[in-house]
């Protein structure tokens, strides 16, 4: 993600009612915080990390009212403009934290239902492997949030970071239940995010997996 600096990012953010200031005060509670605005208690909270400006999150919030969206993102210049975008819509299943994704166990407890890699930073030289957002040190965090079975959805242009996630997935313990390596060209449903729709105009091929891992295998 391109990172301009954002005059007032801060108080961007903290005016925006998508903004959620101080989110560990919600950790365990998600399903409560989403009934006082949606007036039902949700049937699933999905995450997003690394959601950038917000175009998936605010796609998916609109096409499932009955589900309810958290976006992580790690710099606040770019998350304020994923809630500029969601300001243009009245969306109350949907919210965004500027968090770094190894705090996420400090904000989540076994609530998550499906969590989104969208085109995350890939991380391609060997060296900074265990950067990447399905590295094992990330899957063990991983394992705190979830629900029930554990529920990887995640999409990438770059294969080094597909084939190395692929291989972690199945030697942590996740079936790998859907493999694509052309989305746009599968019957798999889709809703596209801002850098897919970027490499799928340059002709790129976008990879898919969803890989789940039963909760009694935690
Ligand atoms: C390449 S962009 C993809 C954005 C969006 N998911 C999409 O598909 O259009 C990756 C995003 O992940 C964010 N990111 C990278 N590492 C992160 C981390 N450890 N925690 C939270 N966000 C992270 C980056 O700041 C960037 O906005």
């Amino acid at each position: 993600m391109r990172l301009r600096n954002v005059k007032n990012a801060r108080e961007k953010l903290l005016s925006s009612p998508y903004f959620i200031e101080n989110p560990m005060e919600y950790k365990g509670t998600w399903k409560h915080y989403f009934q006082g605005k949606v007036d039902e208690l949700p049937s699933k909270i999905c995450v997003e990390i690394g959601c950038g400006k917000g175009q998936f999150l605010v796609s998916m919030a609109q096409k499932y009212p009955d589900v309810c969206f958290i976006g992580i993102e790690k710099y606040e210049s770019v998350l304020v403009r994923a809630v500029e975008l969601a300001s243009n819509f009245s969306l109350s299943n949907l919210c965004f934290l500027a968090l770094d994704a190894k705090e996420i166990t400090n904000v989540f407890a076994s609530e998550i239902d499906t969590l989104y890699l969208n085109f995350s930073d890939p991380w391609p030289k060997a060296r900074h492997a265990k950067r990447r957002l399905t590295s094992f040190s990330f899957l063990k965090l991983y394992d705190e949030i979830f629900a029930g079975d554990a529920k990887i959805i995640q999409k990438t242009d770059n294969l080094i970071l597909f084939a190395s996630s692929l291989e972690n997935y199945s030697q942590y313990g996740y079936v790998l239940q859907t493999v694509c390596m052309d989305l746009h060209h599968s019957s798999i449903p889709n809703v596209m995010s801002e850098y897919e729709m970027r490499f799928s105009k340059l002709g790129e091929k976008i990879n898919y997996v969803e890989a789940i891992k039963k909760k009694s295998e935690k």
